[in-house]
This record gives structure tokens, sequence and C-alpha cells, in this order.
């Protein structure tokens, strides 16, 4: 057995201890039934039906050698919870579980998740290939951050899964991208870029945030590693940040002993973790609702005069739409569309709206409205954004779960309000 000291591999399973037995049979239950249920039993808890929150920084040692055998991994039991907790570990096989993955590692911000995973990952002399399209600080960390430490980042277009092929070289280790793309929805073949990167030994990290793992379960589709910005639709409240990965269970217990524990301590609080376990339990229902009202929406704006364009795979023209139908449940609540009038009647737009928030971040209750340019994707030069497809009137709408008819007339009044 390896020890969890510095720069040691663990491959055990004793970092999370087993959890109740009743996941045997919740574990080919449906995606609602394990949102629900998976792993966890109320009789093992006084019958509590809420899973308790163990809002504990360490955890107490029966003897000195007990101690020494956890950190030597010989003993399986939680001992500080930057490395592991039980509602944590809860979280952990609920996520797993309906990812289709055999573990899971959550931390304290979907950046947390992405950049632990690159930092056990990714060594000196090492080549990331990315997409064009990136999360703004997703870019920033790959363009600022490893670059600074000796990775080289690549970035090309993975729409077209033939130029990575091209791409690879001997330093290539890893294969990323976003599908939808935030901000502007481009989407990614994730079986055959998987099909090209394993016959190189490359592995494949797919941010799946958009989708959540009701939409879209990457690693079915061949992706090695899925990782999340679980503050969006897994938390869905707006009131948490949080982030995932979700793999084997051997780049699992390497993401969590270097990169959470060492590399960036980007820990979940236990009572985050719980909000995160309750906002779970409706994932169904809510992006069901989500995509019903994002389809009618999409669907209202690409009839206006106005408007430009929208990018939405759920609509019939859309370039991604076949390919949305093939790894997609249903087409996701996220849309950009740009106006006539670009940047300026954009902002007008983005200002005359009442329903909709004017915030960042996505997959909350309320709908959300911003302008990726100069909000979350601002961390690209003007040129890196021409270059990332990014246009600069481009409005990003996140659906929420508002009354449909409420959300169409907000938008139809905004539009006309523009227009005086
Ligand atoms: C696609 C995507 N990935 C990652 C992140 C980062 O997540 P967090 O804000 O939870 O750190 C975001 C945040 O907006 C995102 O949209």
């Amino acid at each position: 057995m390896q020890t969890i000291g510095h720069g040691e591999e663990y491959s055990g399973s004793i970092i999370n201890p087993p959890i109740s037995a009743m996941s045997a049979h919740i574990h080919k239950a449906g995606f609602s039934t394990r949102a629900i249920h998976y792993g966890y039993n109320p009789q093992d808890h006084q019958g509590a039906l809420s899973p308790p929150i163990f809002q504990t920084s360490t955890f107490a040692f029966p003897t000195a050698e007990y101690g020494a055998a956890c950190f030597a991994g010989e003993e399986s039991g939680h001992f500080y919870t930057r490395i592991s907790n039980p509602t944590l570990a809860l979280l952990e096989a609920r996520l797993a579980a309906l990812e289709n993955a055999e573990a899971a590692v959550v931390f304290g911000s979907g950046m947390g998740a992405i950049s632990a995973t690159c930092w056990t990952l990714l060594e000196p002399g090492d080549e990331l290939i990315a997409d064009l399209t990136l999360y703004g600080c997703t870019h920033a960390l790959f363009e600022h951050g490893l670059k600074k430490f000796g990775i080289k980042i690549t970035s090309i277009d993975l729409t077209n899964p033939s130029a990575l092929e091209a791409a690879i070289g001997p330093r290539t280790r890893m294969v990323y991208f976003e599908t939808p793309a935030n901000p502007n929805m481009r989407l990614i073949d994730i079986a055959a870029v998987g099909e090209i990167a394993h016959r190189h030994g490359v592995t494949v990290v797919v941010d799946s945030t958009y989708c959540s793992p009701y939409l879209q379960q990457p690693l079915l589709l061949g992706a090695d590693i899925v990782v999340h910005s679980a503050t969006k639709y897994i938390n869905g409240h707006g009131d948490v940040t949080a982030g995932v990965v979700a793999t084997s269970a051997e780049l699992a217990a390497g993401i969590r002993l270097k990169g959470l524990k060492d590399f960036t301590g980007a820990v979940l609080s236990p009572g985050d973790a719980h909000l995160i376990l309750r906002g779970l339990k409706t994932l169904a229902v809510r992006m069901d609702r989500h995509c019903d009202n994002a389809e009618a929406v999409a669907v209202r704006l690409a009839e206006h005069p106005a408007v430009r364009q929208v990018y939405y795979p759920g609509l019939e023209g859309d370039p991604y739409h076949a390919l949305s139908r093939r790894q997609m449940r249903r087409f996701g609540a996220m849309i950009a569309f740009e106006l006539h009038g670009g940047i300026e009647a954009g902002r007008r737009f983005i200002n005359a709206l009442n329903i909709f928030t004017r915030a960042v971040s996505l997959g909350d209750t309320e709908s959300l409205v911003q302008h990726p340019a100069s909000m979350t994707h601002s961390t690209y030069t003007a040129e890196e954004r021409k270059r990332a497809m990014i246009a600069d009137g481009l409005v990003r709408l996140s659906i929420g779960l508002e009354d449909r008819d409420d959300l169409l007339n907000d938008i139809e009044d905004a539009l006309s309000a523009m227009g005086r």
C-alpha cells in the first residue's frame, strides 16, 4: 500500500471509505433515482432523510498508531477534510454514479477542478491541445498559468476532429475542450476526438458544464475525464461555487492526492456539498424545464427581425443540430445570439430586460444575461477573441425556470424598446 505523503501515488479506495450498502441496487436505477438515493441509507444515520452535514475540518484518531496508519494508507477513514469528508464522499459517489464514472472528486470551484486536473497530469515540456473556444478563466489558466510552468498550449479547431491527428506530437498528453463551448455554442464530437486521441495515448478531458450529467455523459462517449463547474446546473440555485472531476478510480485518486490536497487546496465545504446534494435531487426535472424554456426562446429569437444570428443546437438550421442529437439528451438551455446592431444594440437589449437578471454564471433558476466580450471572456485579448470566434456583439442567455411566456414577453419587450 502506498502512502499519501508528498509526491506519492495512491491507488486504493480507502480515501473514500465504503458508503452505504444501499448503493449496490441503486447503481442500476434510473437517473433521478440515483440522484436522490445513491450512496445513502437513512437507517445508517438514525433515520435522517436528509444526509447529515459533517461540518468538521479534522477527525479524531483513537490512537497514535491509527493516525499513522491513516497517513500510511493502511486504514480507511477520513482524517482531514481537505482530503476527504463523509458529506463530500457522498456527493462524490453520487456524481460518479450520474456520470457513469468509477470515481469523482469535488472542489471548491470549477476552476479548482480544472486546475487540479491539469497540475496533476501535466509536466513541464508536455503539450496540451485545446479547442479554440474556452471559458475565459480556463483560457487564462492555460495561457497565463500552465504556459508559465513550461507546458505547451496548442489551440486548434476541434469541431473538425481530423485536425487533431495532424496536431498531436510526441509530447502531447492531453486534449481539452468544452461541448457546447462557452459562449459561442460550438459543439465537438466527443467520440471522434476520443478515437483519435486514444490511438496516440492522449488523455481526453471534456468540460461538460453546459449539459450537467443529465444531458451528456462524456465518459460513455469515450472521454477519460469529465469536469464541471458544479456552481452551475449541478447545484442549480446560484448559492454555491463548486467543481467536480469524474473519471477512473486511479486518475481520481491522483487528482485528489496531488491536485486537490497539495497543488490547489481547492476543497469544497461540507455545508456547500449538502446544498449540492439537495440541488442534485431535482436536476432532471430542472433540466427538462430549462430545456423547454430555452427551445421556445431560441425559436422566438430566430424569428425576430432585429436578430442577426442565434447559436443554439436545438434549431434545425444550426450546424451542430445533428451532433447534438447524437451526443446530448436534449439541447440545453444556453443560447448565444447577435443583433443586427452589434455590440451597442446588444447593450441596449441587455439593459432593457426586466425579468432576466444581468449577471454572469449560468444554470440557475433565474434567467441570466451577460456580454461575454466584456465580462466572462474579457481574459482574452481582442485578437484572441477573434480567433476563438467570440464576436464582440455576442449576447449570452442562461435560460432559467421562470414561466416561459414571461421570458418570451421580456425578450419581445426588450427588442422593441431597443428600436425606440
Ligand atoms: C464552461 C465553464 N467551465 C468552468 C467554469 C469555472 O467554474 P467556477 O466558476 O465554478 O470556477 C465556468 C464558469 O463559468 C464555465 O462556464
